[in-house]
């Protein structure tokens, strides 16, 4: 069989760069995604990951404009193939209270983090009823299922995967493709380490586990999924929090 073909969304960031490490591990060929404005940080970040001799390639888009999306994903379908695998990754933070918040913090968190969701996935999904086979898996938060102050923008945006899961994987189930939500707590990344260091370290203060989650942490979670193992899970979000909240 060749190689599947695994798209990570927001692919050189701090999560996704480690979920495009364990994919191409596990034998993908994988396509990280970024936004033009990065190129220079994108050709310098495939560098490394070719040294590595890793089976990684990098698409330009933005996933908050389906025509740019529409783009994207014809020039990966003509020069690497179909892809069988979508890690919905991409997001953004732009966190402060609701009584101050621009209208401009709302749009941009909502279009990069869920109405990118409805952009890629729509231009995805069609090769992999047609193959028989697809993963989708979309990178939700501890903050769509316990809100977070200072985060309404993101927490609206969050939650909305985990419904656009559920229905969509009640539409593919019987077409061999899954589709599930993972939600990660504080992850040790740049978007986490941006928050004040006050308000960081009283939030790990409340983490059962005592610590900040790891990258690698995720993309495990990732890696099952994706996997053939993993084809009974559909229309479901796993919590990754170090018990930050627990339902
Ligand atoms: N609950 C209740 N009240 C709170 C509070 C909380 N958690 N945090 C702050 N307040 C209160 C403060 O005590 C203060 O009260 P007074 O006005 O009476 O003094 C008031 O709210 C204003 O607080 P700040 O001074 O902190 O307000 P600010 O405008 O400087 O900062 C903020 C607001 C930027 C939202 C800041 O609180 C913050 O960074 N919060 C953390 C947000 C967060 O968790 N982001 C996660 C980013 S990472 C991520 O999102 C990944 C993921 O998926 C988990």
């Amino acid at each position: 069989m060749s190689k599947r073909i695994a798209l990570v969304t927001g692919g050189i960031g701090g999560i996704g760069s480690c979920i495009c490490r364990q994919l191409a591990a596990d034998g993908f060929t994988v396509v990280a995604n970024y936004i033009a404005a990065e190129e220079a940080k994108a050709q310098a970040w495939l560098a490394v990951e070719r040294a590595a001799g890793r089976d990684i390639h990098i698409a330009a888009g933005d996933v908050s404009n389906f025509d740019s999306c529409t783009a994207m994903i014809n020039k990966i379908k003509a020069e690497i193939g179909i892809v069988s695998v979508l890690v919905n990754n991409a997001g953004i933070t732009r966190d402060g209270v609701f009584k101050k918040m621009p209208v401009e913090n709302w749009m941009n968190v909502l279009n990069i983090n869920l109405n990118s969701v409805f952009n890629v996935t729509r231009q995805i999904v069609d090769d992999m009823l047609a193959q028989g086979w697809g993963r989708v898996i979309n990178m939700s938060s501890v903050t769509a299922q316990k809100g977070q102050f200072g985060q309404t923008n993101y927490a609206a945006a969050k939650a909305g995967m985990h419904g656009f899961t559920k229905s969509l994987a009640q539409e593919t189930a019987s077409k061999g493709i899954t589709v599930n939500s993972i939600s990660p707590g504080y992850i040790g990344t740049e978007m986490v380490m941006a928050i004040k260091e006050e308000v960081r370290e009283q939030i790990v203060s409340t983490i059962p586990v005592g610590r900040l989650g790891k990258p690698e942490e995720i993309a495990k979670l990732v890696s099952y999924l994706a996997s053939d193992d993993a084809a009974y899970i559909t229309g479901s979000n796993i919590a990754i929090n170090g018990g930050l909240h627990m339902f």
